[in-house]
């Protein structure tokens, strides 16, 4: 029988991504995430064994009823995020770290905990954490520490819920709405400058961070790992 791996954050960029990758091997795939009509256009790129539903992974109270909703399945994927707390460490405003904290951090730990019920235990967890937790990249003193915050969990976790294995992907920076805070002619000289500074000499691609992913959920003597998967980024910028 095909496996389930359920995506929180799956209805965009790299949740997307691994959805398609994983749904492309034949497995049963549930992508949830809180926007009822994102998670429907995204299905309707996506063919095979999909499930959606719609949950907001920052609202705890909501997660246990979310996850007996999907029952019990084999791998979880947090793909979730926030880019609250990025800026200048003199001037980033708390609250907008505080911000980055609920959004992700918490968010990522709610799920996780609330997932454990019904998440086969030689199953997988597998974080979405980012390079900016591992790096030293000025103006990211906020986002980095939330990020270094759930790469701190891996090992942890990888002790104590064992035998379920938890990992995590770092990605540097990738090509998804995430960054559309930014017009396109704003995004444009921001990418090109971040090619510039990564040794492969390209931002990367949600199918570049689905790899990583689907690498972790498939092999089962993976287990305390952070994958930093940002193309030689965090060695230059
Ligand atoms: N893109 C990058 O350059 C980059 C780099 C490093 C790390 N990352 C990390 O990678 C992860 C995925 O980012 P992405 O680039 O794929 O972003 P994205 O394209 O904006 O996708 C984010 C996904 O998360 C869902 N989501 C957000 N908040 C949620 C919540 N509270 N509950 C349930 N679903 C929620 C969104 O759907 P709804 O809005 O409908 O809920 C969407 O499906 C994030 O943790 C991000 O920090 C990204």
């Amino acid at each position: 029988m095909s496996e389930h791996t359920v995506i929180v954050g799956g209805s965009s960029g790299i949740g997307l991504a691994t959805a398609r990758l994983l749904l492309d091997k034949e497995q049963k795939v549930t992508i949830a995430g809180r926007n009822a009509a994102r998670l429907e256009a995204a299905g309707k790129t996506l063919g095979g064994n999909l499930h959606t539903l719609v949950m907001d992974a920052a609202d705890a109270a909501s997660l246990p009823d979310s996850f007996a909703r999907i029952g019990d399945f084999d791998h979880l994927v947090l793909a979730l995020g926030s880019g609250k707390g990025a800026g200048p460490f003199a001037s980033v405003p708390l609250a907008d770290v505080r911000g980055g904290f609920e959004e992700k951090v918490y968010a990522h730990f709610g799920c996780a905990q609330a997932a454990l019920a019904h998440l086969r235990k030689e199953g997988s967890l597998t974080f979405i954490s980012a390079v900016t937790g591992q790096a030293a990249m000025p103006g990211t003193a906020g986002i980095g520490a939330a990020n270094a915050a759930i790469a701190a969990l891996v090992p942890i976790l990888a002790a104590e819920l064992r035998p379920l294995r938890v990992n995590a992907v770092s990605p540097g920076v990738v090509d998804t709405p995430w960054w559309d805070f930014f017009t396109d002619e704003q995004k444009a000289p921001v990418f090109a400058d971040y090619a510039a500074k990564t040794p492969v000499g390209r931002v990367g691609q949600p199918e570049d961070i689905a790899k990583a992913v689907a690498f972790l959920i498939a092999d089962t003597f993976m287990s305390g790992q952070i994958i930093v998967c940002d193309g030689g980024l965090r060695l230059t910028a």
